[in-house]
């Protein structure tokens, strides 16, 4: 069974899916880890909860980003991960951890890729006036949101729609597609071919 560590930063919304698709049988990965960049992420707590093993660590009280990515990969290498998800991650990953594991971390990212990559994706897609957003899972490559694409899902912009609204509804389709694309890429089924991502 692959060995599963999630990265998060905050509410930790999209970890519980995951653990939940876990512990109902419905996803075949371990989760040996939850690593956190915010010590107070609410996302631990879920971690522990699930009796996940759980850390979280602030780059400042390192530090700084350097130090605390060293301590990110030499944990994960310790942990003997095969795959990393990053579950509302809010850093950019240094490129020798992409590298070292190459085409085995995901993101989930609010909106359609390549629309509204980085920060504040559901504002930028109200500010915009787009009718359809939603969500996607991707690879993470050495860019921001720019990796291949496993799974996306579509929501509606409505009428009276904030920010907040539009980003709980695509939350929803979140908690749907990641833990699928995790269940894919747990059976060997996902194939990188350039930049698309065959199912297989
Ligand atoms: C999710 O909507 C995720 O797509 C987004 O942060 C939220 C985390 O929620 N990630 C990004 O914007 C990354 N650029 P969660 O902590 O409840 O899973």
């Amino acid at each position: 069974m692959i060995r599963l560590a999630v990265l998060v930063s905050g509410r930790g919304s999209n970890l519980e899916a995951i653990l939940k698709a876990v512990a109902a049988g419905r996803v075949a990965a371990q989760p040996v880890l939850v690593m956190s960049d915010n010590p107070q992420a609410p996302a631990l707590q879920i971690a522990r909860d699930h009796r996940v093993p759980a850390l979280g660590v602030s780059p400042r009280a390192l530090g700084g980003r350097e130090a605390f990515f060293r301590l990110v990969e030499d944990t994960l290498v310790d942990a003997r991960v095969d795959l990393i998800a990053l579950a509302g991650f809010m850093r950019l990953l240094p490129s020798r951890l992409v590298d070292r594991f190459r085409w085995r971390i995901l993101n989930v990212h609010p909106s359609l890729l390549p629309a509204f990559p980085g920060l504040d994706a559901p504002r930028q897609a109200l500010e915009y006036g787009v009718r359809v957003t939603g969500c996607t899972v991707h690879f993470v490559d050495e860019g921001v949101d720019t990796g291949p694409i496993v799974l996306q899902a579509a929501v509606p912009v409505l009428a009276d729609d904030t920010p907040e609204t539009l980003a709980t509804r695509i939350r929803r389709e979140e908690h749907r597609i990641y833990p699928e694309a995790i269940r894919l890429l747990a059976e060997g089924r996902l194939v990188v071919d350039g930049r698309r991502v065959r199912i297989v």
